[in-house]
Formats: C-alpha cells, structure tokens, sequence
C-alpha cells in the first residue's frame, strides 16, 4: 500500500498526496455525482458480466450486487458523504463499496477503466435526458396543437421583414411552430439512435486480455451493440455533441417564439394576453405586466449554443485516446440540459394558458393593404391579365389608398375603375381578410381547411 496520504485508488507509485489546488482542478464530483444512478447501473452489469464470464466468483459479484444497492439507498437518502479526494463518483462510489462490502469491491473494477466506465455513465445519462427533453417537446407540441385547433379560421396579419405581408391564419402560425419542434424532437431521435453504442469494456483505451463479454454488457445497460473500436470508445463524446447541437436548435426556436410572444404581447400589438401565472410585474410602474418568462426564454439559447461551442472547443485538439480535458464536458451538458427543460416547460405553459385577442388580430389583419395579393390576383383571374401587369395595377390601387389615407376595401367601385376601367363590382369579394384566408388551399397554405388537416394529421403522428 502507498503512503496514506496518496490516492487510496491510484497512489500505488506515489509519495505524497496533491496538492490542495491539484485537487481542486482535478475533482469532478461536485457535479459527476449527477451520474450516481448511471455509474451504479452500469458497475452492476460489469459485475453480472464479469460472474457470467468466470472472471470473479457468482459470490462475489452478489456481494458487489447488494453492496451497490447500499451505496444507491445512500446516495438516494442523501445519507452518502462525498469525498473530493476521491475526485469523482466513480471511485467514490467504489470506496464506499469497499468499506459496505470488503475484500470483493476490489474485483469490480477488472477489465475495465475509468476511461470506459465515464464514457458509458455519461452517456446513459444524456440518453436519458434526451428522453426527457422528447417528453418536453411532445406537451409544447400538444399546447401548441390546442391553439391551431381552437384559432384555426382567426385571422392576423402574416409578416415578411416584420411588415404587414398577407393575412393568416392564427391556427397556421401555431402549427408553424408545431413544425419546427417535429424537426427538433426528430433530432433528438436520431441522436439517441446513433449514440446507442456502449464503451464499456473498451477498457483504459486499447481493451482488455480478460475475456469479456462486451455483448452482455451493452443488453443489459439497453444499448444497440457494444461499440466497435476502443480508442474510438473512449475518446468519443460526440454523442454530448449531438445532444447540445440539438438543444441550440431547439432553443433558438424557442427564442424566435419568445420574441414573438413579447411583441405580441405588447400594448402596440395586443394580439395575445398572457396569464397572471407567466407574466411578472414592475416594482416601481404599477401598470406593469411583463413578459418575462418569454424574455429568458429568449436568452437561454445564450447558454445553451455556448456550452455547444465550449465542448466543440474542448475536443477539437485532442489526440487519442482520452484526455483529462474531457472532464469538462459534463458541466456544459448538464447546465444545457436543465436549461432547455426549464425553457420548453415555460413556454408549455404560456402557450397552454395565453389568450389570443381575436378583434386585434382581425383589425390588424386587414390593416397595411395585407389583401394586395389577393386584388392582383383577381386581377389575373377575372381579366386574364399577366401577373406582373396585375402587380403594377395593384400598386396604383396601392398608391390611391394611401393617398386616400385609407385601405383597399374602403376604395369606391369608381376610384378602382379609374386606375383600370375593366374593374368590377366582383373584386371587393377578394378583399376580406376571410375570403383571402380561406381562398389559400394550396397545401400547406393557411386556409382554415389546410389548418384543420394538418392538425389532425400531428394528432395522429403523435
Ligand atoms: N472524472 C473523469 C472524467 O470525468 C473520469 C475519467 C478519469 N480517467 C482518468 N484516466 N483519469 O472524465
């Protein structure tokens, strides 16, 4: 045995123990011990695989079985003391096994590394976290599906460069959304499929002499296949990768609806009332109902594309196999994680409970010549005229309302005649923001009919 001041796990060739600072840098258990639960999983099936393969005694491993389960009921009861010595919960957890169980603890760690045991602990955790974030996903889409099905034939403005551009439908602009976040829960899907290889007995890096059965392992931990070169095993964190590159898109999808929401919801916009339940107040303006939810929901893609950025900048130089600088991939993705759960589940919960103002959506609906397109369309259609001729008229029309300080339906049959004589009576048909809503079934397109299709067709998927 070593010194006692040195590591009780590796401080056979060492002297003196670290240093206070060495310890400081080098722990990770203030946030690894997130990964209690994975690291006990995945000793447990070590343990039932090392029995099964005759490297340790059926006697043993039962004692390393139950000896876990202790460990987990303490770390569960919050009974457990974690020890910074001990750097990180792996061997935190297998110290305590020892002073639990004995002399057997020691056989755990056969045929097996720090190196592979990290890389398959953390990542059963993000498996599970991206299972989690699905969850989120899914009740944002379900929200968001309510509000189409509920404002599917209410009209509001539809924007290009913020500018009034064409009516829409207030169900088609929710159901953008539920697009976006299909897309998003789709990235987590595949992600989780391609990182379901396990590392495990890939050993320090290169594998082990002890006959392992690295197939029973990766069943048991419910991974696809053990994965299939070693170094690679344990160097990989692509699948951290994966999992905050699709946060950040998800998260700037969130902050594009967040910063709709606050435009909405402003005294200017009024096409949306948020509840009491999300909203905040002003300490000195007592008029005051903020949007803040939306707001940090907004900044959150801040963190969450940095932590994406930070990973990629920790292992972009990185020669194989594992180095220590890998350690500071767990913060990232944990912090990324809480946040894009707190972000999905805000803006669940604003959506469920806001209130669209249906009479401000159709006033501004109409508003800004939003049916131009439609009148020059009408025109190619009632008169045969070429788009573009009809696109020039329009803008006449355009140009006389304005100067009337008026909108297009408000023009007289004679006003409309003399910038093109061949106008009819039948024109003003076009010019209601319903009529121009509903005349949109191409598909996709923001017709009442078209809503109530694709909402049905996400129930269904879903
Ligand atoms: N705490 C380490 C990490 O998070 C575990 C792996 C340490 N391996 C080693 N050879 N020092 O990456």
């Amino acid at each position: 045995m070593s010194d006692k001041s040195s590591n009780q796990m590796w401080g056979g060739r060492f002297a003196a123990g670290p240093d206070a600072i060495m310890e400081a840098i080098n722990a990770s258990i203030g946030f690894d011990k997130r990964m209690a639960t994975q690291d006990i999983a995945g000793s447990r099936a070590h343990a039932a695989m090392l029995a099964h393969a005759g490297i340790i005694t059926d006697s043993d491993a039962d004692a390393i079985r139950e000896g876990l389960l202790t460990v987990l009921s303490e770390i569960e009861g919050g009974t457990f003391e974690f020890s910074t010595a001990l750097e990180d919960i792996h061997m935190n957890v297998e110290a305590r096994l020892k002073e639990v169980i004995g002399e057997p603890a020691g056989r755990l760690h056969t045929g097996r590394s720090r190196n592979d045991q990290v890389a398959t602990d953390f990542k059963l955790w993000v498996r599970d976290q991206i299972d989690a974030t699905i969850g989120g996903i899914d009740a944002l889409i379900g929200a968001l599906l309510a509000q189409a099905e509920a404002g599917a034939e209410w009209v509001m403005p539809g924007f290009t460069h913020l500018q009034t551009a064409q009516p829409v439908t207030w169900g088609h602009h929710m159901m953008a959304y539920v697009e976006m976040f299909a897309r998003d829960k789709s990235r987590f899907v595949d992600a989780r499929r391609r990182m379901n290889e396990c590392p495990l007995g890939a050993a320090a890096l290169a594998g082990t002499s002890f006959p392992i059965d690295r197939h029973m392992t990766a069943e048991a931990l419910g991974f696809d296949r053990p994965s299939a070169n070693s170094l690679d095993a344990v160097s990989d964190r692509d699948f951290a990768l994966e999992f905050l590159a699709a946060a950040s898109i998800c998260a700037m999808h969130l902050s594009r609806m967040a910063e709709e929401l606050v435009i909405w919801s402003s005294a200017q916009f009024r096409f949306v009332t948020l509840s009491d339940r999300f909203s905040t107040g002003s300490s000195i303006m007592p008029q005051k109902k903020n949007p803040d939810a939306a707001e940090l929901i907004r900044a959150k893609i801040g963190r969450i594309f940095g932590a994406n950025t930070a990973l990629l900048m920790v292992m972009k130089g990185l020669p194989l196999a594992y180095s220590k600088d890998m350690q500071e991939d767990k913060e990232q993705v944990f912090d990324a994680a809480d946040n894009i759960m707190l972000a999905l589940a805000a803006m669940e919960g604003m959506v469920k409970d806001m209130t669209a103002n249906r009479e401000s959506l159709e006033a501004a609906a109409g508003s800004g010549f939003s049916t131009a397109t439609d009148l020059a369309d009408w025109l190619v259609r009632a008169l045969n005229m070429p788009f573009r001729d009809a696109h020039h008229v329009t803008g006449s029309l355009v140009a006389k309302a304005e100067s009337r300080g008026c909108d297009l339906p408000d023009l007289s049959l004679a006003d409309m005649q003399s910038v093109h004589e061949h106008i009819t009576e039948d024109v003003f048909g076009v010019l209601g923001v319903h009529n121009s809503v509903a005349s949109r079934v191409s598909y996709g397109g923001t017709a009442p009919s078209q809503v109530r299709a694709q909402v049905a067709r996400w129930k269904d998927a879903l």
